[in-house]
């Protein structure tokens, strides 16, 4: 299966993708891990991403397209995996479409994970990550809304969007993921 999350900040796409890719033997790819990999391990592109990354700014299309597509290559992905924050724009989920395309490898579906903000925001107050203070929080919601968000249409006019109440426990969302991806399965 080749998934896509799409979900606003603290929506819970990292929180559902661990559980999701033991339960259905996926690779995870999480743009945002990859990004605070490379920032950690000092990297070129690491450095250059983190000045967006603190702003609440998405990183520039081309430099997440270069590594979102080495990543692709990896064997482990061959069995399928779950793509987490990626695509994030409309030039994003292009690249995507035509990189798939070209191996004869379409997307199965992309689930929406929909939280209102202020839930977001509890959320993400209580975590803690760099990016996590008031102002970048705020700044990321308004970069979901303008960049992200059209991704919805974009999906739905292909017949991939699946919506998802995001509210409630970790375990009743996870239900929810379950019973969509298993009802798309059957
Ligand atoms: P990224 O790491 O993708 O961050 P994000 O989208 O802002 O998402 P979060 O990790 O904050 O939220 P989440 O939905 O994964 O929720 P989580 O499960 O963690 O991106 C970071 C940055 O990298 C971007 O701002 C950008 O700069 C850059 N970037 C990444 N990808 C990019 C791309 N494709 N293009 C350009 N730039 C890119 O949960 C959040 C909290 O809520 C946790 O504490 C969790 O325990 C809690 N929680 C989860 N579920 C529940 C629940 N059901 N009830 C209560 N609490 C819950």
């Amino acid at each position: 299966m080749r998934i896509v999350f799409i979900g606003p900040p603290g929506a819970g796409k990292g929180t559902q993708a661990e559980q999701l890719v033991r339960t259905y033997e996926l690779a995870h790819l999480s743009t945002g891990d990859m990004l605070r990999a490379a920032r950690d391990a000092k990297t070129e592109v690491g450095q250059e991403a983190e000045q967006y990354m603190s702003r609440g700014e998405l990183v520039p299309d081309e430099l997440i397209v270069r590594i979102i597509s080495q990543r692709l290559q990896q064997p482990d992905c061959r069995k399928g995996y779950l793509l987490d924050g990626f695509p994030r724009t409309i030039a994003q989920a292009e690249s995507l479409d035509a990189t798939l395309a070209a191996g004869g490898t379409p997307l199965d579906v992309v689930l929406e994970i929909r939280v209102p903000e202020e839930e977001l925001f509890r959320r993400l107050a209580g975590r803690g990550r760099a990016d996590d203070q008031p102002e970048v929080i705020r700044q990321r919601l308004v970069a979901y809304r303008e960049q992200t968000e059209p991704l919805l249409d974009y999906y739905g006019k292909q017949g991939l969007l699946t919506t998802v109440d995001g509210l409630g426990s970790v375990e009743e969302v996870f239900d929810r993921l379950k019973a969509a991806l298993d009802e798309l399965a059957r």
